[in-house]
């Protein structure tokens, strides 16, 4: 689904694109290179590649799997991914090891407690380059920069990009449309580090706003960044996400 003249949308359960569970995933098209944001919940994704070709894209473009962090429904598709295309993985250094050693070893849980089974099932795999916040990223004739934007998770990265249609923030699960975020039981988030993940955001002028669930919008939508920053400054809860 085109979304912008370089953005579109291959993968989501939630809008019916491709199974159930999978997280909205995007594409950027750069011309001559593609990047995937996030991969899925299926561990092989070829729903989402079947998608990028029903949209005119070319799947032997893609050259990045630029990941937001290591939840299954965003990561588990990575290794298939790395193994059957020329794809590289892009992630920050604490989610790269989780997606190297495993979630759960990661954050030192021991026993899987009931429920967190789904953590402990992401497929591994080692990522190609591991990005430092303000990090560019060529894609084709896009560049896109990494930040490092911890709450959601310790290591969560969002990804900002400026095209002809303005400019564009991929926040995964990081922040939502109306200001919404996601808060899991600790050690999964970090309520601590989120003011802190969310400041990042703060001032950057975002139209385009593409979290990995619930709504996107194409204009404004530092404004609703700004509502979750601004709960945070207030020394408020901000709204939690309704579901994952
Ligand atoms: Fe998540």
């Amino acid at each position: 689904m085109k979304l912008t003249d370089r953005v579109f949308l291959c993968g989501s359960g939630a809008f019916g694109l491709t199974p159930m569970g999978d997280c909205h995933c995007y594409v950027l098209d750069g011309g001559e290179e593609l990047a995937l944001i996030d991969c899925g919940l299926q561990t092989q994704p070829q729903a989402i590649l079947d998608r990028m070709t029903c949209d005119g894209l070319d799947v032997k473009k893609l050259r990045w799997v630029l990941l937001t962090h290591t939840h299954p429904d965003h990561a588990n598709g990575c290794a298939w991914l790395k193994e059957n295309y020329s794809v590289q993985i892009a992630a920050s250094q604490l989610e790269a090891e989780a997606l190297e050693h495993g979630l759960l070893e990661t954050l030192h849980i021991d026993p899987v407690p009931h429920g967190y089974e789904q953590y402990a099932n992401i497929p591994r795999v080692r990522a190609d380059r591991i990005l430092c916040d303000g990090d560019r990223i060529k894609v084709g004739d896009l560049e896109i920069t990494a930040l490092l934007t911890p709450g959601h998770t310790a290591g969560s990265v969002s990804y900002l990009v400026d095209t002809s249609a303005g400019r564009q923030l991929f926040s995964g699960d990081e922040v939502f449309y109306r200001g919404f975020v996601s808060v899991l039981t600790p050690p999964l988030s970090s309520y601590e580090q989120y003011p802190s993940g969310l400041s990042r955001l703060a001032g950057q002028h975002i139209d385009g706003l593409f979290p990995a669930h619930l709504m996107w919008t194409l204009q404004n939508g530092q404004s609703h960044i700004d509502k979750a920053i601004s709960a945070f400054e207030r020394d408020q809860r901000p709204m939690l996400k309704p579901f994952s």
